[in-house]
C-alpha cells in the first residue's frame, strides 16, 4: 500500500539557523503546556501553605504552620515522656544499684550508650579506647577511680574545668622551670624503668633520688600514683600521654593540664548516671 502523501503545512520559521537545520515556531503541546500551569499553581499554593520564603529574620511561616523543627521535637517529647518513670527511677536509685535491677541496668546501658555516642566519642574515641591525652575507658587503669560512684562524680563535675567549682582539680608543676635538665633526664630515666628498660640505667639510678624528692607525693614512693590527685601510675606500662623518652621528657618539663567538661549541666542527672553505667560496664569498672 502506497504512503499518502504528506500534506505539507507552511509553519512559519524561528529564523534561527544551525547548519541550515531550521527551527519550526509551533506552538507548544497543549498537555505540556497545562502541566507547566498546574505547576505553577501548585507553587504558588505550597509556598502559601509551607514555610517558604526568606526573609530577613528566618522565612514565611506557612499557613499549616508547620515545621520539621516542631516535628522533631513533639517527636523528642513523645520518647521523653515514654521514658520518664525510668529515667525517675534512675535518677532516684542508688548508683551501687542500678546494676541489680535488670530493667533499669538494661535501659542505663542502651540510654548511656547513646549518650556516649554523642558526647563522649569525640574525646573518648566512639569504642571509649582514648587517644594521646585522653584515657582509655576500657582498661582497668584509672586516674579518678573505677567504682560507679567515683566515675560517676568524674563526668558529673569533670577535671579542671572553669565551669565546675567541684570539678577534680591538681596540677602538675612544670619541672623545666625547677629542675637542671641533666636531673630531667635522670628522672625520665628513673620513670621508664619502673615499667620497664630505661635507655640509661646510670642515669635511671641516679633518677630514683630526683623522683623521691619531686614526684612522689603525687605518685606515690613506688611511682603507683595517686587517685585523689588524678596522679598517673606510672609503673604499669599504660601511658595517657605516651610512654617513650622524649614523650615523657616533654610531659615533666611542661607538665600537662588535661581537661574534661563537667556534664551535670548539659545532661540530666538520668544520662549521666546512663553514661556512667555504661562506662563502668566496659570492661575496667570496680
Ligand atoms: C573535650 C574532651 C572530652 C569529652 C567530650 C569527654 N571527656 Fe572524659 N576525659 C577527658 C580528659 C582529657 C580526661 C582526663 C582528665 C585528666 O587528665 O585527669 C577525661 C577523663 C574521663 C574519665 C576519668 C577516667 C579515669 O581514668 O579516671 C571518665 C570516666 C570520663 N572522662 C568519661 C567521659 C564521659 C562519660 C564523657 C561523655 C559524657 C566524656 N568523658 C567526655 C576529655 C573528655
Ligand atoms: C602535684 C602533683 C604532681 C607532682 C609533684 C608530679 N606529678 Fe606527674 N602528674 C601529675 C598529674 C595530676 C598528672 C596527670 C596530668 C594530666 O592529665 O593533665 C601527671 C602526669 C605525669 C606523667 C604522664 C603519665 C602518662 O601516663 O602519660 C608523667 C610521666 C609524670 N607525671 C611524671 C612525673 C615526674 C617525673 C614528676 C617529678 C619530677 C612528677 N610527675 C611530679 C601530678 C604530679
Amino acid at each position: 500500500m502506497a504512503k499518502k502523501p504528506e500534506t505539507k503545512q507552511e509553519v512559519s520559521t524561528t529564523g534561527h539557523s544551525w547548519d541550515g537545520i531550521e527551527e519550526y515556531n509551533n506552538p507548544l503541546p497543549r498537555w505540556w503546556l497545562w502541566t507547566l500551569y498546574l505547576c505553577i499553581i501548585w507553587g504558588i499554593g505550597y509556598t502559601i501553605a509551607y514555610p517558604a520564603w526568606p526573609m530577613i529574620n528566618g522565612a514565611t511561616k506557612g499557613v499549616l504552620g508547620y515545621s520539621t523543627r516542631a516535628e522533631v521535637a513533639a517527636d523528642i517529647a513523645a520518647v521523653e515522656a515514654q521514658n520518664e518513670a525510668i529515667n525517675t527511677k534512675l535518677a532516684g536509685t542508688e548508683l551501687t544499684e542500678i546494676s541489680a535491677d535488670p530493667e533499669l541496668n538494661g535501659y542505663a546501658q542502651s540510654a548511656g550508650a547513646a549518650v556516649f555516642k554523642t558526647w563522649c566519642a569525640q574525646c573518648h574515641g566512639s569504642g571509649a579506647a582514648g587517644a594521646k591525652g585522653y584515657p582509655n575507658l576500657l582498661d582497668n587503669d584509672w586516674l579518678w577511680g573505677g567504682d560507679i560512684e567515683a566515675i560517676h562524680t568524674t563526668i558529673s563535675h569533670g577535671v579542671r574545668n572553669e565551669t565546675d567549682d567541684d570539678a577534680h582539680y591538681s596540677e602538675m608543676p612544670a619541672f623545666g622551670e625547677m629542675l637542671e635538665n641533666e636531673e630531667i633526664d635522670q628522672v625520665v630515666n628513673y620513670v621508664l624503668s619502673l615499667s620497664g628498660d630505661a635507655p640509661d640505667a646510670a642515669l635511671a639510678e641516679a633518677g630514683a633520688v630526683v623522683f623521691e624528692d619531686n614526684c612522689a607525693v603525687c605518685h606515690m614512693e613506688d611511682g603507683t600514683g595517686d587517685r585523689s590527685q588524678g596522679a598517673p601510675n606510672l609503673a604499669d606500662a599504660i601511658w595517657l600521654y605516651g610512654g617513650d623518652f622524649d614523650t615523657v621528657k616533654e610531659t615533666v618539663t611542661y607538665s600537662r593540664f588535661g581537661v574534661m567538661p563537667n556534664w551535670n549541666e548539659r545532661l540530666t542527672e538520668a544520662q549521666v548516671r546512663a553514661v556512667a553505667t555504661y562506662v563502668h560496664s566496659l570492661g575496667g569498672g570496680e
